[in-house]
């Protein structure tokens, strides 16, 4: 982690445990599992299918409260924390980015980003404009912003993806296999970009994946294997 500076971690997760189900259905998906973020981490969580990355990830962001354990995230106790003040967080700090992108299919590019910028509350119509068309040129796409969804390459699509999660400049961003749904090259150019935005920002990137290209390039790489967290390293 060189060249991250000493101070609180932006997300800290203690003796974590989630489970689904009851009885004979019961699911164990995660494990006492904990772990500390720091703020400008380029953080890699790799692990096979159904190990637990997209349970961490919404426990982490507040989406699903875990079975037990704590979760702090900036400062604040986000578990016992009502669904409204969690919304607000999440629409203040953090930003999303999924495998298959899930843009509106009947907004273009610029639509997507900004219409979610106005719902959020916190801009105005003038200010959601003029970050919707920078953070869409900033991503390459300043000439594609009246295609929609449909119209745009798999690659195109994510990109607009990031920059709807960057647009309200979230301290930390939340990638669930950002380029399991894109070819080698294509993921790699989306890699190069979250890349250069972390370091470029010191945006907070966690970022679950398969990718060896991701792994490598990582600050970090977090693993685990059937709800537990089995080698955490730093690069
Ligand atoms: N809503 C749910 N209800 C029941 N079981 C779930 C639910 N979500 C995930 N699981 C189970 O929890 C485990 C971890 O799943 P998940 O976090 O999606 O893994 P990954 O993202 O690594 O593929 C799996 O066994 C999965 O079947
Ligand atoms: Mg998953």
């Amino acid at each position: 982690m060189s060249g991250i500076i000493k101070e609180l971690p932006t997300i800290s997760l203690n003796n974590i445990y989630k489970s689904y189900g009851t009885g004979e259905g019961k699911v164990e998906a995660l494990k006492d599992i904990n772990l500390e973020i720091a703020k400008g981490e380029f953080l890699a969580l790799c692990g096979p299918s159904g190990s637990g990355k997209s349970t961490l990830l919404n426990v982490l962001s507040g989406i699903d409260k875990p079975t037990a354990g704590t979760v702090m995230f900036l400062k604040k106790l986000l578990n016992t924390m009502p669904e409204e003040q969690l919304s607000v967080i999440r629409g203040k700090h953090l930003g999303f980015i999924f495998q298959f992108f899930n843009l509106m299919p009947v907004l273009n590019a610029f639509d997507n980003v900004f219409f979610p910028l106005v719902l959020n509350g916190h801009f105005t119509k003038k200010e959601a404009k003029e970050r919707a068309l920078h953070f869409l040129d900033s991503v390459g796409l300043a000439s594609f912003m009246d295609r929609k969804p449909g119209q745009l390459s798999g690659g195109q699509q994510q990109r607009v993806a990031i920059a709807r999660a960057l647009a309200h400049e979230p301290q930390v961003v939340i990638a669930d296999e950002p380029t399991g749904n894109l070819d080698l090259a294509t993921g790699e150019a989306i890699l190069d970009l979250m890349l250069k935005i972390n370091q470029e920002t010191r945006t907070t990137f966690i970022i679950s994946t398969h990718s060896s290209q991701l792994k490598e390039r990582a600050n970090r790489v977090v693993e685990i294997k059937d709800g537990e967290l089995v080698n955490a390293s730093e690069a």
